[in-house]
């Protein structure tokens, strides 16, 4: 019990990889709903968002950003699309994304983020079974620690393996120390 009290304030609820895979479930929403106003392909960039280029949807996608990664409360995004449907900063502006739609950009978004292709086959593959490195000491930034084993640095989000299972971990939640170590162990390479 303690434990669980223990991971749950250190991650805020972690969800295990793979609810939300961006190909999957969230590019389909972009292109039905918002494509038509935002993507090169349609060569509409309404206030300069665009939906179907990555590398610029990934620069909206940090903190501060239009999404902030593991922090879908945080997030203007969201703000946009659970608007009543009368305001003028609702999106889209006509029409709504359903329940579903909304609740998977919600945790699409809680989870980190990624607009990382899944590995084919295995729901929960994108962490490499390559090599498993040391568990070590990692500290939020208010104080709570948990041992965990570094798996990647990736678009601000570190991935962390605890008891075999894959978290993200935004790096803004780490500790200064954490945050460099995660940094050190990227540049380290597997
Ligand atoms: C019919 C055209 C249209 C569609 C469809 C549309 N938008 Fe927009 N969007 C706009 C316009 C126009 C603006 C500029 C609004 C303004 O600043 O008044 C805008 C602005 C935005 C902004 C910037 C808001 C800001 O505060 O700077 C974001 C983000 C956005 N839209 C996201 C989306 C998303 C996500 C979807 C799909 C769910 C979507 N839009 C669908 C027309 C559209």
């Amino acid at each position: 019990m303690r434990r669980t009290l223990f991971l749950l304030t250190f991650l805020l609820a972690p969800r295990l990889l793979g609810a939300a895979d961006f190909k999957r479930d969230i590019a389909p929403i972009f292109k039905s709903k918002c494509y038509a106003c935002h993507s090169e392909s349609a060569g509409k960039e309404k206030n300069g968002y665009v939906f179907d280029n990555l590398e610029r949807l990934a620069g909206d996608i940090r903190p501060s950003g239009m999404i902030d990664p593991g922090r879908p409360g945080e997030s203007p995004l969201m703000e946009l699309l659970t608007l009543p449907e009368g305001d003028k900063r609702h999106m889209p502006p006509k029409g709504s994304l359903s329940a579903k739609e909304i609740k998977v950009m919600r945790e699409w978004i809680a989870e980190g983020a990624s607009l990382e292709k899944k590995a084919s086959g295995k729901p929960s593959g994108l962490v490499p079974q390559v090599k498993v490195a040391a568990v070590e000491g990692w500290t939020s930034l208010d104080g709570k620690v948990i041992s965990a084993a570094f798996v990647s640095l990736e678009g601000g989000v570190v991935v962390l393996r605890m008891n075999g299972k894959p978290y993200r971990v935004p790096m803004e939640k780490l500790s200064e120390a954490s945050r460099k170590q995660a940094e050190e162990r990227a540049a380290q390479g597997p």
